[in-house]
């Protein structure tokens, strides 16, 4: 983390988990827990958690986001869910792109593109998800997957609006594995992502986007993560779903 040029952001990444009272119990003793953090601490909750989650840390340091968002105002989209929706109820974050919306819901750099653009306009803050295959990093392309996806991923983003988007890199291979990346494998594919940015936009721009880590993050690894220079935070998935343990990567953070 570089806290001097750019925001720690820890998110946690609840997936298909939690009821909704499960998700006040849960947030219940995550705020205490959190409430001195130096960085920002979010919880993606699924959609029926949203008000649960957003009335639970009313008054709290910790902000709620959602786990996608669709790119039209509204209209015959069956299943979806409205950027004008989540922003109605207080839902400041959307988790875009992740690789399991990739892989079991067919969303593509297209769609994640205009989903990305449409919560920009709406003023949500997206958490845009890259990553390679495990075959892909085989194959040596990773650098190749990673800077197509942050181009299209990002097409049409402006300096300004990059400046509200996180982007969280998540190697497919580590996702709900137990297999994390080494922080210098993360740290290299996070450098690489600001020295893409740094070509499509500039390198002030490019310093100042948070880019966070995600795959089998933990308390056990997050200070070492954490500890590398372009690593400004984690995206969370079994691990957010435990108190104490988010609160650990959350205190790791916050050094
Ligand atoms: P994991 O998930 O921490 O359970 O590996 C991370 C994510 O998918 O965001």
């Amino acid at each position: 983390m570089d806290k001097a040029k750019r925001k720690a952001v820890i998110a946690g990444n609840w997936k298909m988990n939690k009821t909704p009272k499960e998700a006040t119990a849960l947030l219940n003793a995550i705020t205490p827990l959190v409430k001195d953090a130096d960085c920002e601490v979010i919880a993606c909750v699924p959609y029926v958690d949203l008000a649960a989650a957003i009335e639970a840390t009313a008054g709290t340091n910790v902000k709620i986001g959602a786990e996608n968002c669709h790119w039209a105002e509204s209209g015959a989209f069956t299943g979806e869910i409205s950027t004008g929706m989540l922003k109605e109820i207080g839902v400041e974050y959307v988790v875009l792109g992740h690789s399991e919306r990739r892989q079991y819901f067919g969303e593509t750099d297209e769609t994640v593109n205009k989903r990305t653009k449409a919560a920009l306009a709406a003023g949500l803050k997206p958490i845009v998800c890259v990553g390679e295959l495990l075959w892909e990093r085989e194959c040596d392309i990773t650098e190749e997957v990673i800077a197509r996806q942050i181009k299209l991923d990002l097409w049409d983003v402006s300096e300004e609006e990059l400046k509200n988007v996180v982007i969280a890199y998540e190697p497919v291979w580590a996702i709900g594995t137990g297999k994390t990346a080494t922080a210098d494998q993360a740290e290299e594919v996070c450098a690489f992502i600001r020295a893409q940015l740094a070509k499509l936009y500039n390198q002030a721009a490019a310093d100042a986007v948070t880019i966070q880590y995600g795959g089998s993050m933990n308390d056990g690894n997050a200070d070492e993560l954490l500890s590398k220079t372009d690593v400004d935070g984690g995206l969370i998935g079994g691990a957010s779903l435990v108190a104490e343990k988010f609160a650990a990567i959350v205190a790791a953070a916050s050094k």
